[in-house]
């Protein structure tokens, strides 16, 4: 399975902290939020990730991972030059996709909870069609709506209706197999001139291909798409952090737990961050593995 984050548009609504800086460079707390987008796509054993973002933006991105083979990932970058929405992300990475199955997340979204790697594994050996993620809020006019029927299958997706069906956000991870790139292809962009990942989830839909995977009880979703919610995902990672003595999102530790490096590498990832906290924190995580 392939992996793609976007971490593209403009973050308006993080306005004037967004203008020189890609919202998804911003930190959340100790890292910069793109690191919790593809930790998720690395718990998930996915390896060949493209991340997608604004001309202006990519080479940040480049500077921060360059190949991703220190992580003992392959990582490929591609511009979205325009804000054409979501969906567009399949036909950008169309060439990066091939003709396997795709797990695409939204550089702005926080995902953990406990055994997410688990089920992120399992999920991803049985797709047929596609599987989201969903997850309660109080505030699903927010966010794109699944309902589910009594018999716990998706009967709707609505996005940002204005008088939700359900409580259940469609969270920012979606997993899908190769029609995608077919149906990205073929979609009319929406009222506000996007091609939106709803209308591709309702083509599956449609078809009664499409699943929804619950995150229930004791699991978190943060997304930092305002100073609000940006502050609100800070302060969680900062108290589960301080208080369970462990990093959320820590590539490094992610990717010696995933058998993608060893504790000798995994230990001069943490030795060239130097002084900080988050670095001393990869050299005992090695340390305590070697
Ligand atoms: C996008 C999707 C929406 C989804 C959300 C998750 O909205 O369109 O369906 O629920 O991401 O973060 P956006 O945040 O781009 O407005």
């Amino acid at each position: 399975m392939k992996g793609i984050v976007l971490a593209g548009g403009s973050g308006t609504r993080l306005y004037p902290t967004s203008l020189a800086v890609s919202k998804q460079l911003i930190p959340v707390y100790d890292k910069p939020t793109i690191y919790y987008p593809l930790s998720t796509l690395m718990l998930a054993g996915i390896r060949d990730i493209l991340i997608i973002s604004t001309p202006a933006d990519l080479p940040q991105f480049k500077r921060l991972f360059g190949d991703g083979s220190a992580l003992g990932l392959t990582l490929d970058y591609a511009e979205q030059p325009e804000p054409n929405g979501l969906a567009e992300a399949f036909i950008i990475g169309a060439d990066h996709i091939g003709d396997d199955q795709v797990a695409l997340v939204l550089g702005d979204n926080i995902f953990h909870g406990q055994g997410f790697s688990g089920l992120l594994q399992e999920t991803a050996r049985s797709i047929d069609g596609c599987v989201l993620f969903g997850y309660p809020v109080h505030d699903p006019e927010r966010y794109g709506v699944g309902e589910v029927g009594a018999d716990g299958r998706l009967i709707s997706i609505e996005e940002k209706p204005a008088r939700p069906r359900s409580d259940r956000a469609i969270t920012g991870l979606y997993f899908y197999d190769n029609d995608v790139i077919d149906i990205a292809k073929n979609l009319r962009p929406s009222a506000r001139g996007e091609l939106e990942i709803t209308d591709v989830n309702l083509r599956y839909l449609a078809e009664g291909r499409a699943r929804l995977v619950e995150l229930g009880r004791g699991f978190t979703w943060l997304d930092t798409g305002t100073p609000e919610s940006l502050l609100t995902a800070s302060q969680f990672v900062h108290v589960m952090e301080s208080r369970q003595q462990v990093r959320i999102a820590c590539l490094e530790e992610v990717a010696l737990r995933m058998g993608f490096i060893d504790a000798q590498a995994c230990r001069r990832l943490g030795e060239r961050l130097g002084k900080s906290g988050y670095g001393r924190y990869v050299v005992e995580v090695a340390e305590a593995a070697s």
